[in-house]
């Protein structure tokens, strides 16, 4: 688009907001504090707690060597704690590694702890006047809109597309940039609002891609969030002294056909703490054999494991028996502690028998 950065610059002179406390700073201090406590925080929550916070600790020296609770407590309330512990670590690396003076280049700042990359390009474009774009969410749907990119824009492939597009549309004057920048923020958080854009009196209408074909309210894509849902199971680590009983997962399905422990079917409700309904469950596990073994076994904490579009809660029960038992089914067998390194087990049972092996010896 032509003269993006003049149309924005004008505008932002004539209707930018005004009166945040952060705006003109170029104490990059101040600039990373405001812009940390802005990523999950309003904008009026983040006018008064600002203000307090850098009242409290006025430089990176003060943050740097205050105590981990002073800096917990003045965060009380804003969430999203582990911005405060960052930027509690951010201050002494600082502190350390760079003599207490703020790196001045984006790519340095992406570095510490709890900056990302449009964090660092902030500071170092309202800082230190770098030539580097923002892209925060609100940008992309600014740019996404004027280039109508339809495309699910928290795709790398789109970020990156719109990232060389935010480049190139940078003022020539690097003394702009702090402006530019704030214009940018201010202009997807007045203009180009997520829900009703004001279209009508928006200086980019003429040549916004979609605008021009009527698809504005389809620009962020809408990426519809799966749901994740929670499942129990109930496996049984059945030792005779140093073999363990593992049990050949049916062919289809999550590890299908891994040797695993026997285990019960998968369900949103099995009662971890009364294994009763598990009993009809267990694949293949003979019957006389599930029901002498649940009662005896003893049970360990209840561990997660997170797939995709799933967290399974697993809870494994210890059995120790005199002898290996005989079961008919090419299903079942007996390993002892080499074996089990050589098969594929699913990653956490894996995890499992090596942590307990390491602790109690077959
Ligand atoms: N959101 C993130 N940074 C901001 C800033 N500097 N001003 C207003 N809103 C913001």
């Amino acid at each position: 688009m032509k003269d993006f950065s003049t149309k924005l610059l004008q505008w932002h002179s004539a209707h930018g907001r005004r009166g945040l406390p952060w705006q003109n700073e170029k104490d990059p201090y101040k600039v990373w504090i405001s812009e940390i406590m802005l990523q999950q925080t309003q904008v009026a929550t983040v006018k008064e707690r600002y203000l307090q916070f850098v009242q409290t600790f006025p430089s990176l020296k003060d943050l740097a060597k205050a105590n981990s609770d002073e800096v917990m407590g003045l965060w009380a309330g804003l969430g999203y704690y582990t911005r405060a512990r960052n930027l509690h670590a951010c201050a002494k690396v600082i502190e350390q590694k760079y003599d207490g003076n703020f790196p001045n280049e984006a790519s340095t700042l992406s570095t510490l702890p709890g900056i990302g990359k449009s964090t660092a390009s902030a500071i170092a474009a309202f800082c230190f006047n770098q030539k580097i774009s923002i892209l925060d969410a609100n940008v992309k749907r600014l740019l996404g809109r004027i280039y109508a990119v339809e495309d699910d824009l928290k795709k790398t492939v789109t970020h990156e597309y719109l990232w060389k597009i935010a480049q190139d549309l940078l003022p020539k004057t690097s003394s702009d940039m702090p402006a530019y920048t704030q214009a940018l923020m201010d202009y997807g958080a007045t203009v180009c609002t997520p829900r009703n854009p004001h279209c009508q009196g928006c200086v980019f209408k003429k040549g916004c891609l979609a605008y021009e074909q009527d698809i504005v309210d389809q620009i962020p894509k809408k990426v519809k969030k799966v749901s994740i849902k929670e499942v129990q199971s109930v496996m049984l680590c059945i030792l005779a002294k140093d073999q363990l009983l593992l049990h050949r997962r049916p062919p289809s399905g999550i590890w299908g056909g891994l040797w695993s422990l026997p285990e019960s079917a998968w369900t949103e409700n099995v009662d971890l703490q009364d294994l009763t309904d598990a009993l009809n469950d267990f694949q293949n596990l003979p019957l006389d054999i599930l029901r002498r073994a649940l009662p005896k076994a003893k049970f360990m904490a209840p561990r997660k494991h997170v797939f995709t579009h799933r967290v399974l809660y697993f809870q494994i029960g210890i059995l120790k028996v005199h002898q290996p038992f005989e079961i008919d089914n090419a299903d079942f067998k007996w390993v002892n502690k080499i074996e089990v390194q050589e098969l594929g087990l699913p990653t956490p049972v894996k995890q499992f028998i090596q942590d307990y092996w390491s602790i109690n010896s077959l």
